[in-house]
Parts: structure tokens; C-alpha cells; sequence
């Protein structure tokens, strides 16, 4: 359903060619329970895969070349920040070893111990730190990807596992459903009768980083959200949005206010559209609200584009 490409070989005049989809996702509540031992944070956060991806597409490297390694290619379609915002600062999208698709193939074929060689093909539309997951779902979808391709044969739980090494949201992309995820975030439960929901979704021209958004939580803990998850979940089920706008809280929101000024122009824009049922999604800094039909997403996100604030979608879940 989320990776209609993957298993696929398309035919083309240079040989297959495997490609696959990698979603976004949006946080509708995140509650930091507090420093674990590892200095991660645990949580509990419900995360909802919605329509802007991420495209990945593998081709094999030619046996009869000399040996290339693994590449990497990223071609970048992340809508820009709109004019006004001018030479706001832009995060740099590397193709290098550090970049989690090339990063998820290498620890893929390491534990299956061979040597792969081919290209990676990248388009990213999911923006940068914007608490949307993008790196996470292409860490995923490659895992995925690659395991299909490369015939590796490795069952879901070995590759929850690999997911795990990769970073915290990376499990969830295994299998991107309306989830409740504990842990660090590693732990998924995927919630079943979750209704089709609309979104509208703003990232501003900055990004923040995820590590930074965490310190400046711990400098200033916000304690907001304890105990209403359930409750929030039933009502969604329901669509019953007025009375679940009062649960949906992301207590790093007030850390990531500190840290942009973009995130309270979010917060007062999405209020100005008497859009209540809204918060930042992961650690920011995008901010999306849930519309209760597609027509008003657009309606909305018609209204946010004309504010400025950053590039819009008005898009729903997967
Ligand atoms: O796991 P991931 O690499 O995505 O995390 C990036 C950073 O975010 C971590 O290095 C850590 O500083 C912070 N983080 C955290 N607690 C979590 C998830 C992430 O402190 N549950």
C-alpha cells in the first residue's frame, strides 16, 4: 500500500530497476516522559503517515565495470520558502556516507555480508528538519527496497531491528500506519480504524535540529500532555475534531518556539483560520492542523500560502 513499487522490477533498456515511496509523517501528540539512561528521551507520540513523499529508486551496478561501490544521487523537489522570506537559511542536503539511505544499504548488505555496488536515485519532497520524518522513511523504504532486490531475505523483525541502529522513527516507517509509538519511538503500535484525515501542513524557511530541540526541552521541561493519548485517539476515530483540538499537544513545541519565532507566527496563523485542532509535528518545525474535509485543507492552506510562512501542503493520510 505505502511502497507500491517495492518487489517490482521495471524493465528498462539498462536492466531492472527498483523504485519504491517513502511517506512523511505528522506527530498529532508527543508527550516526553522524560531522559532515559541513554540519553535518549522516552515518549509517547501518535504518528500518522500522510501523502508527500519521498521517491527511491535503485539500479544495479554493471557487473562487467569495474567494481563503483554504492552512490548516491538526490535530485531536490522540496518545495522552496516562498519569496518573502528571502535567503532564509537553507539545510544542506548531502549525498555523502553520512546520508541515511546510503547509511541503511551499506548496514543491509553488511549484515548480509556481500558487497553491493549500484546507484541510489533520491528525489526528496519531504522537507529538512522539519519533524516530518523524511530521512527516517528513506532509511526505511531502502531497507525495504534493498531487501527486495537484493534477495537478502531478511523476516520483519531483522529488519526492525537494523531500523532500530538507524535511528528512532526508522521502525515506524517499516510499516507507516496510524501508530502509537513509545520508547524512543522504536516501539509501534499501529492502531486500527483510523479514519482517512486532511491536513494542512506549513514549514517554515528555518528547520530545527532534533538533538537541539531536545536540550532545550530539558532546560525547560513542558508538562502538558500526560494521560489523554486514549482519549485523543477515540476521538479521532470519531472526527470529532473540536473536542480533540484541547488533547493534541507536543510538549517540544515550547522548546522549539525558543529555539524560531516561526513556530508562534505558525501557532497564530492556524488560530486566525479558527484551525484548532493543531500543533508542531515531531520536533518541529513544520506545524500542520487537522481540516476536517479536503476542501478546507485547501481552503486553508490557500489562506497559510498567502501568510508566508513557509512552504504549504494541504494534503491527508496515506
Ligand atoms: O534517533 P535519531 O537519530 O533520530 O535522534 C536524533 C537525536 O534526537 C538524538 O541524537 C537525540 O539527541 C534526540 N532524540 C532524543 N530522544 C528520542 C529521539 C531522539 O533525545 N526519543
Amino acid at each position: 500500500m505505502f511502497f507500491p513499487q517495492v518487489g517490482t522490477a521495471l524493465s528498462t533498456r539498462a536492466g531492472p530497476r527498483w523504485e519504491c515511496l517513502a511517506p512523511a509523517k505528522l506527530n498529532l501528540y508527543l508527550h516526553v516522559q522524560g531522559r532515559r539512561p541513554d540519553g535518549f528521551h522516552q515518549l509517547e507520540t501518535l504518528m500518522v503517515p500522510v501523502r508527500i513523499y519521498d521517491h527511491l529508486r535503485w539500479i544495479p551496478g554493471d557487473s562487467t565495470q569495474p567494481t563503483t561501490g554504492l552512490t548516491l544521487r538526490i535530485r531536490n523537489d522540496v518545495p522552496p520558502a516562498p519569496p518573502a522570506t528571502g535567503s532564509a537559511a537553507s539545510t544542506p542536503l548531502t549525498a555523502g556516507p553520512e546520508n541515511l539511505v546510503l547509511r541503511a544499504a551499506r548496514l543491509l548488505a553488511e549484515a548480509a555480508g556481500f558487497v553491493p555496488q549500484g546507484r541510489f536515485e533520491l528525489v526528496k519532497r519531504i522537507p529538512l528538519q522539519a519533524g516530518m520524518g523524511g530521512g527516517s522513511s528513506d532509511a526505511a523504504a531502502t531497507l525495504q527496497l534493498a531487501n527486495a532486490a537484493w534477495q537478502t531475505g531478511f523476516s520483519p523483525a531483522q529488519l526492525r531491528e537494523l531500523a532500530t541502529e538507524l535511528g528512532s522513527d526508522v521502525p515506524y516507517f517499516l510499516q507507516p500506519f496510524p501508530a502509537i509509538c513509545r520508547g524512543r519511538g522504536e516501539q509501534v503500535a499501529s492502531l486500527t480504524g483510523f479514519p482517512h484525515m486532511h491536513f494542512v501542513v506549513v514549514k517554515p524557511p528555518i528547520g530545527l535540529a532534533t538533538a537541539e530541540v531536545f536540550h532545550h526541552w530539558r532546560r525547560h521541561p513542558t508538562k502538558t500532555a500526560a494521560g489523554s493519548l486514549d482519549a485523543l485517539v477515540t476521538l479521532l476515530r470519531r472526527g470529532a475534531l473540536a473536542q480533540a483540538a484541547g488533547l493534541m499537544v507536543n510538549e517540544l513545541e515550547q522548546a522549539a518556539a525558543r529555539l524560531s519565532p516561526w513556530i508562534e507566527q505558525a501557532r497564530r496563523a492556524f488560530d486566525e483560520c479558527h484551525c484548532t485542532a493543531r500543533c508542531m509535528t515531531g520536533s518541529g518545525s513544520a506545524f500542520m492542523g487537522v481540516m476536517p474535509s479536503a476542501r478546507e485543507a485547501r481552503r486553508v492552506a490557500g489562506y497559510l500560502a498567502g501568510k508566508r510562512l513557509g512552504a504549504v501542503w494541504a494534503t491527508s493520510s496515506c
